[in-house]
């Protein structure tokens, strides 16, 4: 018999509803961005979002059931984020996953947004233990290791703003639109590194980053460029910035693989979409025959239901169940969750 699960995910700025089977394989994954919503405001406005969501998600529900040709009574389990994520958002989402879990008598899964990033790389390939994973999103900057399904150990982690955030903020000050990321990543390609913007290596036994002095300096350079009338090419001012960012999370991740000699090396989150990161990591481990680098496709970058039922997938067989006052976890830690109870431990 199949395993089916029903994922939700509403931490942020898209309503997203997927079931996928044997924790594995999609069936549907339906992402519904309010994008558009929030560029007018450069950046996603918490109102705003709970309000696309409540509007969203009975309708990206239904997809998902539509485009699996399945109904409620060949799930098994639905799993959703319930934190860390804008807590507006989180409600939308952790409501409608336990209205319908308690309409049907379904289990109830809580699933970590970062668990979820880190598990779309199990819909693409198996994961081999001990495994590094860097997650580089709009929220967080995080290396975390694993020496089994659903143990979550941060070795290093931004001291201040997110790699994505980082992205954002200087994006803003090129003013190119929310959200800045891939823009950026565009205009890096188009341009050379003639500015030497500074790398945050922090003491050397870190695996912590910082990017708030290099997102600083970006924009120190571009307003000093300006009040001396120098005109600066924005694709260079990309491709400085995007290089000293990639440098910094291409070595300390090959660092932290090394010192754990991990088999795989997975990179998740919006970040992991990124072309100057993807090809500086294929660079660096090229030549690492017993660690394998894997990155999920593009669409599975970003925030998707896919990746909150694959975490839910381990954690439904590991024994894991929400009770019915689960609730939106704003600010929940990953090693909390890692070390949540289950009924029979
Ligand atoms: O994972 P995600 O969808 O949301 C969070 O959980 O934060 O990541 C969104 C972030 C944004 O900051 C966006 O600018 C960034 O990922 N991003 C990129 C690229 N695509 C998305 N950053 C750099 N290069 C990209 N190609
Ligand atoms: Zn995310």
């Amino acid at each position: 018999m199949s395993e089916y699960i029903l994922g939700v995910e509403t931490s942020c700025d898209e309503t997203a509803a997927a079931i996928i089977k044997d924790g594995t394989e999609i069936v549907s994954n339906v992402v519904a961005s309010q994008i558009e919503s929030h560029q007018r405001f450069g950046g996603v406005v918490p109102e705003i979002a709970s309000r696309h969501h409540v509007e969203q998600i009975t309708l990206v529900l239904e997809e998902a059931f539509v485009k699996a040709d399945l109904t409620i009574d060949d799930i098994d389990a639905i799993a959703v984020t319930e934190g860390p994520g804008l807590v507006g958002a989180l409600l939308v989402g952790v409501n409608a996953a336990k209205g319908l879990a308690y309409a049907h008598q379904k289990p109830l899964i809580g699933v970590h947004h970062i668990a979820g990033h880190i598990y779309a790389n199990r819909l693409e390939k198996e994961f081999a233990f001990p495994l590094l994973a860097l997650v580089v999103s709009g929220g967080h900057t995080e290396l975390i290791l694993m020496r089994g399904h659903g143990e979550f150990e941060i070795i290093g982690e931004t001291r201040d703003d997110a790699a994505g955030e980082a992205y954002d903020k200087v994006a803003r000050t090129l003013e190119l639109p929310y959200p800045g990321g891939p823009k950026i990543d565009t205009l890096a390609h188009q341009g050379e590194e003639t500015i030497d913007f500074p790398r945050a290596w922090l003491e050397d036994d870190s695996f912590d980053f910082s990017f708030s002095g290099l997102k600083s300096a970006v924009i120190n350079t571009l307003h000093n460029a300006k009040q001396k009338d120098l005109s600066l090419k924005q694709e260079d001012v990309a491709a400085s910035f995007q290089a000293s960012v990639v440098d910094v999370l291409t070595e300390k991740t090959y660092k932290a693989a090394k010192q754990f000699d991990v088999k795989q090396v997975i990179v998740a989150g919006g970040v992991a979409a990124n072309k100057g990161l993807r090809y500086a990591m294929e660079q660096k481990f090229q030549t690492e025959k017993t660690m394998e680098l894997l990155f999920p496709p593009l669409s599975l970058c970003t925030d998707n239901a896919a990746m909150i039922a694959a975490a839910g997938s381990i954690a439904y067989q590991q024994g894991h169940r929400a009770t019915w006052d689960l609730n939106a976890n704003p600010g929940l830690s990953l090693e909390r969750y890692a070390k949540r109870s289950t009924p029979e431990s």
